[in-house]
């Protein structure tokens, strides 16, 4: 066991606390990695609002980078030294779901998760939550070997942590989920972190028309670098018909990304005859939809969900690793500002201003 420094959410709706944990040794199958950059994701924000539920005192924080400290007894594919991203879907590898390649739905998840003790603890003994079985905003964390890649030399670790939650989620969901064809056109709503991700695996996957919708100019204009032909300022007026005014029809495929009902509902609204709407940002607890039936069968549209990505997030991560080092996914440009651990509370503010697309804790600073 190790004692580390980690930002502890002790109360819904407070601060993080930056405090001292403990941190118990890696199981046989773990790793234990010393974090060095940790991306700001929405998700983290839900779980600090409470607006997903979350048992406390936890660690948030999952977009994750760093270099790997010390192995389990039974790790074959990492060394310390190694310098890592987060998969952070780790799987059983053999229920039907990860037989069929739906690792993201993995049946066994919990046993998977199971650990004898808890990962962290008080510095007095009392075990600490970690979200979704990590716990980034800690500077030493525990991963399932399968929970982790290995980054290639010349992707910094600053830009390497986006491959494990925004970029995995949207470009996945452009090219697993909704499966977006050359040439077809694609809105996406909402412009932040997952939603850059999704305008640029559009541009990636040939769209020829990408539609970007957010509420702030500044997230719109970088929309534009990212990949966008179009953009819609969904405060404007009804962003349904201006899309329409601008492309004469609907899309082919509209992403979600912000975790509404409303813009659920816009996404369905956006559609041609055919068209799918593939919703990824995560709506609080308890959200319905109320959605026209007449669309489903006169129109044959589709409404469709992305969980991180839809995949094999461990090839797509290394796959997507590679299309950066070819200049062809744009990272660098997502990361407006990296700052040091102790401002983690402030970079949670700077997330809702609008000339950000991700902020980076530098947890070494
Ligand atoms: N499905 C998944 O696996 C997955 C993974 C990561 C994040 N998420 C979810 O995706 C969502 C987006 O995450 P993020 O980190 O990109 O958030 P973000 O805060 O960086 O970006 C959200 C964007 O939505 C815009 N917005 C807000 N209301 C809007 C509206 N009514 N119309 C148009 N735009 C609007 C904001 O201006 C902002 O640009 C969150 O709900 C997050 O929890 C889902
Ligand atoms: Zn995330
Ligand atoms: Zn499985």
């Amino acid at each position: 066991m190790i004692t580390t420094r980690a930002a502890v959410l002790n109360e819904i709706g407070t601060p993080l606390e930056l405090t001292d944990i403990r941190v118990d040794d890696p199981e046989p199958h773990e790793v234990r990695v010393s974090v060095t950059h940790v991306g700001l994701c929405h998700s983290d924000l839900h779980y600090r609002t409470g607006t997903v539920p979350t048992a406390l005192p936890v660690v948030v924080g999952h977009e994750v980078a760093g270099v790997v400290e010390a192995v389990g007894s039974a790790v074959t594919s990492l060394s310390p030294g190694d310098r890592v991203t987060g998969a952070l879907t780790p799987s059983c590898g053999r229920c039907v779901n990860c037989e069929a390649g739906h690792s993201t739905q993995c049946t066994r998840l919990d046993e998977v998760r199971l650990r004898q003790r808890p990962a962290f603890e008080t510095v007095d003994g009392r075990p600490i939550e970690r979200l979704a079985a990590i716990g980034a905003f800690s500077q030493h964390i525990l991963l399932r070997e399968n929970a982790l890649v290995r980054l290639p030399d010349d992707i910094p670790l600053h830009v390497g942590c986006l491959l494990s939650c925004c970029i995995v989620t949207g470009v996945g969901a452009v090219f697993r989920g909704a499966q977006v064809r050359p040439g077809s056109t694609v809105a996406v709503i909402g412009c932040g972190g997952v939603g850059s991700a999704i305008i640029q695996g559009a541009r990636l996957a040939g769209a020829s028309a990408v539609v970007a919708i957010d509420l702030d100019d500044d997230r719109l204009k970088a929309a534009r670098a990212y990949g966008a032909t179009h953009v819609i300022n969904g405060g404007d007026g009804d962003p349904v018909a201006e899309l329409r005014r601008q492309l004469g029809e609907g899309v082919d495929y509209a992403f979600e990304a912000v975790g509404s009902a409303r813009t659920a509902e816009t996404a369905l609204a956006l559609l041609r005859p055919t068209g799918t709407a593939c919703l990824v940002g995560i709506a609080p607890m308890g959200t319905e939809l109320t959605v026209p039936a007449l669309d489903f069968f006169f129109e044959e549209k589709r409404l469709i969900g992305s969980y991180m990505g839809s995949g094999q997030a461990r090839e797509d991560i290394a796959q997507f690793a590679r299309l950066y080092q070819q200049g062809r996914l744009m990272l660098d440009e997502m990361v407006t500002r990296v700052i040091p651990f102790a401002e983690v509370n402030e970079g949670f503010e700077l997330m809702s201003s609008g000339d950000v697309t991700r902020i980076v804790v530098d947890l070494q600073a």
